[in-house]
């Protein structure tokens, strides 16, 4: 019998389609809109912001891209600022770059706290990681002028960013073309079948993740980062289809998420592998805050790549993350990230993950580093 398949992301729960729920923040706040991606939800923000030609943007050395992308599109100039190896920011550079622009973009690394609010400034708020995430100030993504989120990652839709504007909103118009969706669709519903315990369901479902998954051949094949990143070179139009509305289904479901049993799942399975391989997470995330709802299970080993191919032969698609940076960043001036890019890893502890599920997770995940570092 196959093992189960799990992914960093969750499956759509189908409970989210028939339950609507008491609505936790953001989805408590009637500015809130919905776009297609999370970097449309980004280009929205920039534009409500009045961020364009002429304006200068902070935003951190050690980033996904597409953040950096739309700013770039957008006509802002990008100055960066330092974020040490243990994914802190310096704040005293933050500060400082902070002061030369218009406005700061801050980032929360796996929905852990972000740096504090460089006060004089405008502060977009990056909450793509933090959905229902808490730190001692409130929700992550309240205090920003502008904040954005990535339901996708977190909640298993096919696709949804969302953008809240302080004291106002933003329109998001068009919808995502079909096609794509439904093959979103189609994988989600798949990736369902592929962790399920029932195993009529898990064997084929398995059987053709493997066969048809890009990112499976990727990994085999030793070029996972070619395959995955190179989202930049993007141009306006891609940032506002990226901006559209997103499927109806999206639309619907996220209002079924019930945020705080989704936090009290990920916080308990991540407890279970912190505990299980707590030497290969970094410093900064062995501990969870309270109000945390981590994203993933952060990773640092020497071989990651191998890792990452040993996750996979025992079931277990784990994400590099994020191994390249935008084109705009001088790498060489920030050379104390380049082994991050090449050692960080993420591992699932999404909502649809049992504890047997997660069980399996972190022996996999021991297993696979003795095997990769043999
Ligand atoms: C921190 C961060 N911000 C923004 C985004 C953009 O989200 P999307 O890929 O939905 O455009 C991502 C995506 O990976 C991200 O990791």
């Amino acid at each position: 019998m196959s093992d189960p398949l799990m992914s960093v992301y969750p499956p759509l729960e189908p409970a989210s389609l028939v339950t609507r729920r008491s609505r936790l923040f953001p989805f408590d706040r009637d500015g809130l809109t919905l776009t297609h991606l999370g970097r449309g939800a980004i280009w929205l923000a920039l534009k409500a912001l009045g961020l364009g030609a002429g304006t200068r943007i902070a935003m951190p050395a050690y980033h996904c891209g597409s953040e950096v992308e739309a700013a770039r599109l957008a006509g802002c100039e990008v100055l960066f600022y330092r974020v040490f190896p243990t994914l802190q920011a310096d704040e005293e550079d933050l500060m400082r770059v902070a002061r030369q622009c218009h406005a700061t973009y801050l980032i929360s690394y796996y929905g852990f706290p972000m740096p504090s609010l460089p006060p004089g400034t405008r502060v977009i708020e990056d909450a793509a990681h933090a959905l229902f995430s808490y730190d001692g100030g409130g929700a992550i993504g309240s205090r920003g002028d502008a904040a954005i989120f990535c339901p996708r990652k977190s909640l298993g839709v096919p696709d949804g960013g969302a953008v809240l504007i302080r004291g106002g909103s933003i329109e998001a118009t068009g919808r995502p073309p079909w096609k794509g969706m439904a093959r979103s669709i189609a994988s989600q519903g798949m990736g369902w079948a592929a962790q399920s315990r029932a195993g009529v369901l898990r064997a084929p479902a398995t059987k053709v993740f493997r066969k048809v998954s890009k990112t499976e051949q990727a990994v085999q094949q030793g070029t996972l980062t070619e395959v995955v990143i190179g989202e930049w070179d993007l141009e306006v139009a891609d940032m506002e289809s990226a901006a559209s509305k997103p499927s109806r289904m999206t639309e619907w479901a996220v209002h079924g998420a019930d945020g705080e049993r989704i936090r009290e799942i990920r916080r308990r399975n991540f407890q279970i592998l912190l505990n299980s391989v707590p030497e290969v997470c970094p410093d900064r995330f062995r501990g969870l805050p309270d109000g945390v709802a981590p994203l993933y299970f952060p990773v640092r080993v020497p071989e990651r790549d191998r890792t990452i191919a040993e996750l996979q032969k025992r079931g277990v698609r784990s994400i590099e993350i994020w191994p390249v940076p935008h084109p705009l960043l001088d790498r060489a001036r920030f050379a104390e990230l380049e082994p991050l890019r090449h050692q960080m890893l993420a591992l699932p502890v999404h909502q649809g993950l049992s504890e047997w599920h997660v069980e399996q997770v972190a022996h996999a995940a021991r297993e696979a580093i003795t095997a990769a570092h043999r």
